[in-house]
């Protein structure tokens, strides 16, 4: 089977790297960004920090801090707009998940025309994207470094997955120093959704020994330093680990794709607009509870990662020993415990579960599962 691999062509990363990275940005030539973020780095003045690093290099520089939590078309159409208007020649994305995939969405259907909606699916677009920028601000959803863009259709109640080799990001930056800031409860959520990309990569029909090699170190790294980047959001080294942990778990899903947990939890972030970390962490062991009829071995691996002692286990006990251990990370890292918790609603499990199989993410997972079996995984997550 062949596989391609994808990652951005220049990848920044370590504590203090944001002057590196400016220095690169001012190699590419660009004249005036759009600056892609959300309101809360844009009232903390990091926006404007970066506008004025980026003014020291002679760009100029819009502000657009529409990216809300699961961002929207109309947050798409919104500062595609103002970047028609200002007349920018790049995109800088400053934040996590959602500043970058709004971005993404704009960038694309700048080149592309259209609307965001024509390349819901795989591969849809014709052209690259406009010069993408990701600087990220949190450690788990990769979106700075992948090809995957999820919008939320707010008239069909639906996370769009857009997985495009063009919305993939010119040049992405990690600087933890721009993480610290991170609250405990989204320091948890988004290293939960890494151990995800990871796990789910892992078993994916995808996987392949390159986004092997990165799932288990992003796994083991997560294990060893979500706890403490929780407990103690100043610690330099936690956060650093963290930071490496959820790019490897990006380059792992962003070729080997990932399954039912994403599946499904796009579909509680667009019912009820719930945190995605937040999602993925209460049904990733009901997920990998049911692959495990298939996948017992990998997720054997996957305990092992963890740091679980497997010696002498059978497959199906080394399934359940990495079962636990999520279990055991998620309430260590104070995940809720069900989706009731969450505001969901057990008369819109049909609905979820049929949306679910119709998301792209789920066509790696290990196990095909039915309609009836969607619904018994989100009953199960109750
Ligand atoms: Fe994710």
């Amino acid at each position: 089977m062949s596989s391609t691999f994808f990652i951005p062509a220049v990848n920044i990363m370590g504590t203090g790297c944001l002057d590196e990275a400016m220095d690169a940005i001012r190699k590419y030539g660009f004249r005036k960004a759009l600056i892609v973020t959300d309101t809360g780095l844009a009232k903390a003045g990091v926006a404007t920090m970066i506008a004025e690093k980026l003014a020291l290099q002679d760009i100029d520089s819009v502000i657009f801090d529409g990216a809300k939590p699961n961002p929207s078309i109309a947050n798409v159409e919104l500062g595609l707009g103002l970047l028609k208007e200002t007349r920018c020649d790049f995109v800088v994305s400053l934040g996590g998940g959602s500043p970058h995939d709004c971005a993404k969405g704009i960038a694309l259907c700048a080149t592309n025309g259209g609307t965001i909606r024509d390349y819901e699916g795989v591969d849809r677009s014709a052209k690259p994207q406009l010069p993408l920028i990701a600087i990220n601000t949190t450690a788990g959803t990769a979106s700075e470094m992948t090809r995957f863009c999820i919008i939320t259709d707010e008239s069909r109640h639906v996370k769009m997955a857009i997985v495009d080799r063009n919305v993939t990001p010119l040049l992405s930056v990690n600087d933890p120093a721009l993480m610290v800031a991170m609250p405990k409860g989204l320091t948890a959520a988004t290293g939960m959704d890494a151990l995800t990309h990871a796990i789910e990569a892992y078993v994916s029909t995808a996987a392949n020994p390159i986004t092997d090699a990165c799932a288990l170190k992003a796994i083991t790294l997560i294990s060893n330093n979500l706890p403490q980047a929780v407990r103690d959001g100043s610690d330099m080294i936690a956060r650093e680990n963290m930071a490496y942990a959820q790019f490897l778990a990006g380059m792992a899903f962003n070729n080997a794709s990932l399954g039912y947990v994403h599946a499904m939890a796009h579909q509680l972030g667009g019912f009820y607009d719930l945190p995605h970390g937040v999602c993925n962490a209460v049904l990733l062991p009901h997920v990998q509870s049911f692959n495990a009829l298939v996948c017992a071995d990998r997720l054997t691996d996957v305990a092992h990662a963890m740091g679980a002692d497997i010696r002498g286990f059978s497959p199906e006990e080394g399934a359940q020993a990495a079962i636990a251990a999520i279990r055991d990370l998620a309430r260590e890292v104070e995940i809720p415990a069900g989706l009731r918790e969450l505001g969901a609603r057990l008369n819109d499990i049909p609905v979820l579960a049929s949306n679910a199989l119709k998301d792209a993410c789920g066509l790696t997972n290990p196990r095909p599962a039915d309609q009836r079996q969607i619904e018994e995984i989100f009953r199960s997550a109750f």
